[in-house]
């Protein structure tokens, strides 16, 4: 174990900020090793791409780094592939395209591990994790003992889990199986831009692989390479509002687009409402909205957690006083 450890590269914020300890774990064993310290409390860090430091962290830092990747059971179209906590995202994403797998090409290129993916229920592009998931391990930081979670353990929502709510910083989800289809793929090329840029792309009829790199397109076209820039992704939710509420705003800019929800309200793009308010490529000391996607926070260089943290509430009341929509924080700020 290391103390006083700088998490600035285990954080693609890209802040400066120590743990009073640091580890990391390669397997269930070495990660029931440091749980032993009892050193509390713990913060379990994956990528580090949903994440804002805004201040030093207290207790013990693990990163997860629990490789492994194979398919544990085939059946006539599909697959189930067993992935370690610490496998990076888009490695397994490429992983299988490359076998031909589908499932999961419209969430390429999304940061962050296979650990962390179902915490929030990482999604894009009309796909969200919880339609390729079967279940997960994760070892309890209390007891050290390992739990198996099905689908609806997880009780997966949108941006939303089990281990957001009852079950926040009580887990390390050490791995995740996901079913893949190995043959009659189901292509999802219904979500906006999908489709036109594989006609840019010159591609007839879109394969696996087609769609994987249209999604890599249009994601680095939009969203800043946290290598460069610091971020964390979308910083907000999407706010789901009364349709009453929609319909008014509405009635101001027809333009506007809703995604109707079955719960009868409707979900509309917090990046179209930042962007009214003008804080679209707008600049606050180190730290701003994102010039090609308002809903994205940045760090130009330099920014203390609690600039950004700053940045999001003034966003946050001047929607509010706009539109009457109460924007919520989707990257974890501690
Ligand atoms: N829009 C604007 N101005 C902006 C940004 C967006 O008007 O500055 C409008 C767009 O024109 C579009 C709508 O908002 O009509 C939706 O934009 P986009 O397709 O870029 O998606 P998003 O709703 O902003 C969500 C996810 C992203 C995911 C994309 C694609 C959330 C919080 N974010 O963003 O996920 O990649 O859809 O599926 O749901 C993430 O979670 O970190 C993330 C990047």
């Amino acid at each position: 174990m290391q103390h006083l450890v700088s998490l600035l590269p285990y954080n693609t914020f890209g802040i400066d900020v120590s743990a009073a300890h640091f580890t990391t774990c390669q397997s269930v064993a070495s990660l029931k090793e440091a749980l032993k310290s009892g050193v509390q409390p713990i913060l379990i860090l994956g990528g580090g791409s949903n994440i804002l430091f805004t201040k030093p962290v207290d207790g013990l830092v693990i990163r997860n780094e629990i490789e492994g990747m194979e398919v544990v059971r085939s059946f006539e179209n599909r697959v189930w592939v067993k992935v370690g906590g610490g496998v990076l995202w888009h490695d397994f994403v490429q992983w299988a395209v490359k076998q031909d797998f589908g499932g999961v090409e419209n969430l390429s290129l999304i940061p962050g591990t296979v650990g962390a993916a179902p915490v929030q229920n990482i999604g894009a592009y009309g796909v969200e994790l919880k339609d390729v998931f079967v279940k997960l391990e994760a070892v309890s930081l209390e007891t050290g003992k390992l739990h198996h979670f099905s689908a609806a353990d997880c009780a997966f929502a949108y941006r939303d889990s089990y281990f957001k709510r009852a079950g926040k910083n009580k887990f390390c989800i050490t791995s995740v199986t996901l079913t893949l289809s190995k043959k009659r793929h189901r292509l999802n090329l219904s979500y906006g831009d999908i489709l036109r840029t594989l006609q840019e792309m010159g591609v007839k009829k879109p394969e696996i692989a087609d769609v994987s790199r249209a999604v890599v397109h249009i994601r680095s076209s939009k969203l800043p390479d946290p290598a460069k820039i610091g971020n964390c992704g979308s910083f907000f939710k999407n706010p789901e509002v009364e349709r009453p509420v929609f319909e008014s705003i509405r009635a101001e800019f027809p333009n506007l687009n809703g995604f109707d929800l079955p719960n009868g309200k409707v979900k509309i793009p917090a990046g179209w409402l930042i962007e009214q308010c003008g804080w679209k490529g707008k600049r606050v000391g180190n730290t701003g909205a994102y010039e090609k996607q308002a809903l994205v926070l940045v760090n130009y260089g330099g920014a203390k957690g609690a600039e950004v943290k700053t940045l999001a509430s003034m966003i946050i009341d001047s929607v509010k006083t706009r539109f009457g929509v109460n924007l919520e924080a989707e990257v974890n700020i501690l």
